[in-house]
């Protein structure tokens, strides 16, 4: 089947994608319409690489290794559960790439403290986190180890979140420092693909929807959980009674309907007649819980099939990492050579 597919498409001529998840759980819905379903697109059309990103999660979870190294195969799961197919997407992890430990050590030469902290992903997660001044210096680093991890597979297209976007741009500079100093085109740049819903908020209408902040509905999630966080999600507080007009803007419901209903045209007869009254929290919440038990419920029984062949993930790790590692140590190759540092 797999061999149909790569007829006519080689290797040579897809463009290149990284991208990757933090190994700090399992993965959530959030995941799912910021990255997950723009990978799905495109396993065909492109040489995609996901980094299981352990060595990242470790810079503001040091305290917890365990964690760390137990989704590893949490977030590896979620990754074939969705349906990502490791006969057409490369997974690999990233602790076990020496090149990109290599190239962030080398990149952080070419980028400042000052620049870092300006970074806005790094200034919101650190007032999020609450670290102040006492940031661990390697999350303060970690845009220079994510910029070692997108253009040590020379990776043109980087799906991710909208959070992400500052990242890819620091990337860009740190590419663009590279390839001056080395007077060619060494590395590519770098385009991050955001998806156009934006990111998705808690369910109880925060920002971020997170694990740790026990907001999210995770992809293995019980049909028991999809039930209960649906009926705690956020809505309108001032939507007291059915004939009451309702808002829209802010209704985390509406958020997710928004974001998950394919059918577009009921779903706007239902917000019209939400604004104008006449429909109860319990109607929109029964539409979006089906929907969600609809998505959610195939992911978690493949999920839960997978889980039981442990040996099979980890040979799935394995085998992806080994290919991964060839592509990252040529590129390292290249970049010394063209910088014209010292080879032994
Ligand atoms: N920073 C990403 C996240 O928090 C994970 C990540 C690590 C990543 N390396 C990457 C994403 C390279 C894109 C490209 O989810």
């Amino acid at each position: 089947m797999h061999g149909l597919s790569f007829q006519g498409t080689t290797q040579m001529n897809r463009p290149t994608i990284l991208t990757g998840d933090r190994t700090t759980g399992p993965l959530h819905i959030g995941h799912y319409t910021g990255s997950l379903a723009n990978r799905l697109r495109y396993q065909d059309s492109h040489e995609q690489f996901l980094l299981l990103a352990d060595t990242q999660a470790l810079t503001d979870n040091a305290h917890d290794p365990e964690k760390v190294r137990r989704s590893v195969i949490e977030v590896a799961l979620d990754y074939l559960a969705v349906g990502i197919d490791p006969a057409r997407t490369t997974i690999c992890l990233q602790s076990h790439l020496p090149a990109l430990a290599e190239l962030s050590v080398l990149y952080m030469n070419f980028v400042t403290v000052a620049r870092l902290e300006r970074n806005p992903t790094i200034k919101d997660e650190i007032r999020a986190r609450g670290f102040g001044r006492d940031i661990p210096a390697g999350f303060l680093c970690y845009p220079a180890a994510q910029a070692a991890d997108i253009t040590a597979f020379k990776a043109s297209i980087v799906p991710v979140g909208e959070d992400q976007a500052p990242l890819i741009e620091q990337t860009n500079e740190i590419v663009r420092r590279i390839n001056a100093t080395a007077g060619r085109a060494v590395l590519p740049e770098a385009r991050a693909i955001i998806p156009k819903s934006g990111r998705l908020p808690g369910i109880d209408g925060k920002a971020k929807m997170s694990k740790s902040g026990g907001n999210a509905i995770t992809l293995s999630a019980s049909s028991e959980q999809i039930r209960s966080a649906v009926k705690a999600m956020f809505t309108d507080p001032n939507h007291l009674r059915v004939d009451d007009p309702g808002c829209i803007e802010g209704n985390v419901v509406f958020t997710y309907l928004d974001a998950f209903d394919q059918e577009q045209d009921g779903l706007a007869e239902l917000k019209a007649q939400y604004q104008r009254g006449g429909v109860g929290d319990g109607k929109i919440k029964a539409r979006l819980e089906a929907i969600l038990q609809e998505l959610i419920g195939p992911i978690r029984q493949r999920r839960a099939q997978l889980a039981e062949d442990r040996g099979y993930i980890l040979e799935v790790i394995k085998e992806g990492t080994a290919r991964a590692r060839e592509r990252t140590e040529a590129t390292k190759r290249d970049v010394v050579s063209a910088l014209g540092l010292f080879q032994l």
